[in-house]
Parts: C-alpha cells; structure tokens; sequence
C-alpha cells in the first residue's frame, strides 16, 4: 500500500442545513442538479484543489450513508481523505462538528458551503494560497452592484450604504488552523445569550469577533449559493440543462388515423369546425388529424395507442372534440416525464382544401399542446380510398423530450 501523505489543508463542507428557503422534501445539499446532487457538484470542485486535502462532510444525521456514498464517488483514489460527520443546528455548530475532527498536522483549514455547488477549484486554491501568504483569515467576496439603501422596520428609507464599503462574501472562507480553532473554543465560553456564542452565518465573522484580522481576496460569481428555486434555476442553466438533450433521450412517435365519409355528420378537423364540408364517422367527431397527433404521443411515451387508452365506451368522449383528447394526452405523457418538442399532421384527401385555414389550425393545436404543431395536406392524386373520396387521411409525427428541470422551477418561470 502506498503511504499516504498527511495533508497540510482540510476542508470543512457544511451540508448539513435543511433548506428551508428552498423549500424542497429534502435538505438542500441532496437535491438535484442536472441528475448529481448539489452536494456532488460542490465536491467537484474540492477535489479539484492543486493539493491533497482532508475533506471533511458535515451532513445531517439522517443523510450519513447518502453523503458518504456521494464523497467517495466524487473523491475517487483520494478517498482515504473522506470523513463524513453529523452536522449541529446552526451553520456554526455545524462548523464546529467538522472543526473537531480535523486530522494532527494539518495548519489550513477552509469552510465551505455545500450549497455553493458551482465553486470552482481555482478560488479554493487561491484561498488557500492567501492563509499562507498573510497568516490571518481569508474570505472571498464580490463587490456589490446594487445601490443599497437602510431601512427601518416600516421600510422607510434612512440612508443609502456606501457601496465601496462593502462586499459580499462567499465560501470558501480559510484560516491558519490555530486561529479557527482559538475562535470556536472562545465561542463556547461565552454566554449563550451572545450572538457569537450562538450562530453567526460565516466563520469570518467569528474569527473576527475573536479579534483576529481577515481580509478578502477577489471571489467568484460561479461561487454563489443555491438559497432560493431561482438560484437553482440559474445553477441548472449555467450547466446547460435547457441544451437539447442527447439525441437517444428523445423519442418521436408516428400516428395514423382514417375516418370515412358521413353526410348525415358536421366536420370537424384538426380541431376546427369546417361547415359546409362533408362530415366524417366516428365514436367522437371523427377529427382524424387529432387522433393521428395522439396516437404519435403515446407511441413516443410508450404509453400504447389512443383506443387502449380512451376506449369508445367513455361517455364523456360520445362527440368529443380535439381538445379533450389532446389535453388529456398531454397529461399522460406529460406524467410521463416528457415535454412536447413538436408534432407534425399531414392530412390526405381531396378536401377541405386546407390552405385557407391552415394557420388557424396551427395556432389552435400549438396553443393545446404548448410546442410548434404544423398541419400540412396532400391529395392522393385521385387514387385509393381517399382518391376516391371516400374518407380522409391523416399521419402525424410527433418528438418528446425528457423533462429535465424539476416541475416546481418551471412552475416559477411560468
Ligand atoms: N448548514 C449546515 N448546518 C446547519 C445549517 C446550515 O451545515 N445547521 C450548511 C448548509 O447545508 C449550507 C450552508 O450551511 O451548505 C449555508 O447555509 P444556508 O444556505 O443557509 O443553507 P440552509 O440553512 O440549509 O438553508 P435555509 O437557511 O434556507 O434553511
Ligand atoms: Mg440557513
């Protein structure tokens, strides 16, 4: 076995938060992102530091065994460096939990919120580039763009903030070992009343209320946290999860309908009313364009064909027009995981001359199904049963994708 050398940093993942403003059925640091949890995603980037380091995962309690398994992934050979903790109440017991737990020999230690997910490697090592250079606390930060105004508890104004005085500050926040460990141990002496004492939202606010110096250092946008369905939403697009999906995710389907003549019926197709024209048999409206665009959905679902699933014996569809069938079809293979990419009908037959009303038909069918639906029509050159007029034809295409972002967000964009 090779030896494995003792590291000189440790970092201290804080994960152990329930995401309260997220307000997922899971604790933040567990919910996807773009199929990897964020916790992953954040570990990406640690282990991405130009040096071996200790890494340290504070989780909650009931999400030991699941970080554990996501650590050792993503630490791949370096995993005799993993250690995964039971996190506190507060970010700053939580902290506290990893501290204690920090391996003899190592003088750096950095604390890090799983929540920032998207931290690249390159801030991590430059904070811990800046505790060696300056021996105090280093925290990164951005300026700060908007102009910042106090106010009081009636939202009145009373002045606006300095905006060269300020920034905003991120994780990884690192320090000589010592000092973070000096700052805890002074925090646990105090009264429980003390705001030190109880929970301070970053570390540097500790080390510095401990009187030691902590300067920032530039940081990086990429370093944001994940706090509301917004910045999750961003996370996911900076990660190309609105991209097309790979070609093999994506399914299209193929519908085809035929419905004969009935002079006694009204016609109705691809979803509008045509009078004047000769009607078409059928259970339903006999709208044969319709029941080609559904049967292309459920083939591209999997979900079987458009008699299995409505069956001519349902009342409710005795005279249904499109639009039933289509929102109900939109809904299975919406439950089935998939949005709509597009869908094309062709009708064929000598009439309705489709022309005139083609855009109608278009808008109306794109408006059901919330993605672009062409209509187009041929004729058949006088042959067969639709040559003959007999009855009129339809074949539609249709193409799903898999539904990436999770329904809540899209519900926020909506
Ligand atoms: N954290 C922690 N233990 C706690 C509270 C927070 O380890 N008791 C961690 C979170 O998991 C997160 C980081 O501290 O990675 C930053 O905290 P925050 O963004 O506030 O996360 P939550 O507390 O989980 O979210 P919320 O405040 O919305 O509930
Ligand atoms: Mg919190």
């Amino acid at each position: 076995m090779p030896e494995i050398p003792v590291p000189a940093v440790a970092v201290i993942v804080v994960a152990a938060g329930s995401g309260s403003r997220l307000g997922r059925d899971q604790p933040k640091a567990f919910v996807p992102l773009q199929g990897r949890a964020i916790l992953e995603h954040a570990l990406s980037g640690v282990f991405g530091l130009a040096e071996p380091a200790q890494v340290i995962v504070v989780a909650p309690e009931a999400q030991l065994a699941e970080a554990r398994v996501i650590a050792d992934r993503v630490a791949g050979s370096a995993a005799g460096y993993v250690d995964v903790v039971a996190g506190g109440d507060t970010r700053q017991a939580s902290v506290a939990r990893g501290l204690a737990r920090v391996r003899a020999g190592v003088a750096v230690v950095l604390v890090h919120d799983a929540a920032r997910a998207l931290t690249p490697a390159a801030l991590i090592d430059a904070v811990v580039a800046a505790v060696r250079a300056t021996g105090h606390g280093i925290v990164p930060g951005l300026s700060v763009v908007d102009t910042i105004k106090s106010v009081d508890a009636d939202a009145t104004i009373l002045g606006t903030v300095d905006r060269s005085l300020l920034s905003a500050v991120q994780t990884p926040q690192g320090f000589p070992r010592a000092m973070l460990d000096a700052a805890f141990a002074w925090a646990a002496t105090l009264p429980a009343t003390d705001a030190a004492a109880r929970d301070l939202t970053d570390d540097a606010a500790l080390v510095a209320a401990a009187g030691n110096a902590v300067t920032v250092i530039p940081g990086d946008p990429l370093a944001f946290k994940v706090t509301t369905p917004w910045d999750l939403r961003r996370a996911e697009l900076l990660l190309g999860a609105d991209a097309p999906a790979p070609a093999a995710a994506q399914r299209v389907g193929t519908g085809l309908d035929v419905h004969a003549f009935d002079d006694t019926s009204a016609l109705w197709l691809a979803g509008l009313h045509w009078p004047g024209e000769r009607g078409l048999s059928g259970h339903s409206d006999g709208d044969a364009a319709v029941h080609a665009i559904c049967d292309a959905l459920l083939a591209a679902a999997g979900l079987g064909d458009i008699g299995q699933v409505f069956g001519t014996a349902d009342p409710r569809l005795t005279d249904a027009h499109g639009e039933v069938f289509l929102a109900e079809t939109l809904r299975l293979v919406t439950e089935a995981g998939y949005r709509v990419g597009n869908v094309t009908v062709q009708i064929i037959g000598n009439r309705p001359k489709l022309a005139p009303r083609r855009a109608e038909a278009q808008e109306l069918l794109t408006g059901i199904l919330g993605a672009p639906v062409s209509v187009s029509a041929t004729t058949t050159d006088l042959l067969g049963f639709t040559g003959r007029g007999e009855g009129i034809a339809a074949l539609a295409t249709a193409l799903l994708i898999p539904e990436q972002v999770h329904p809540s967000i899209r519900a926020t964009l909506a």
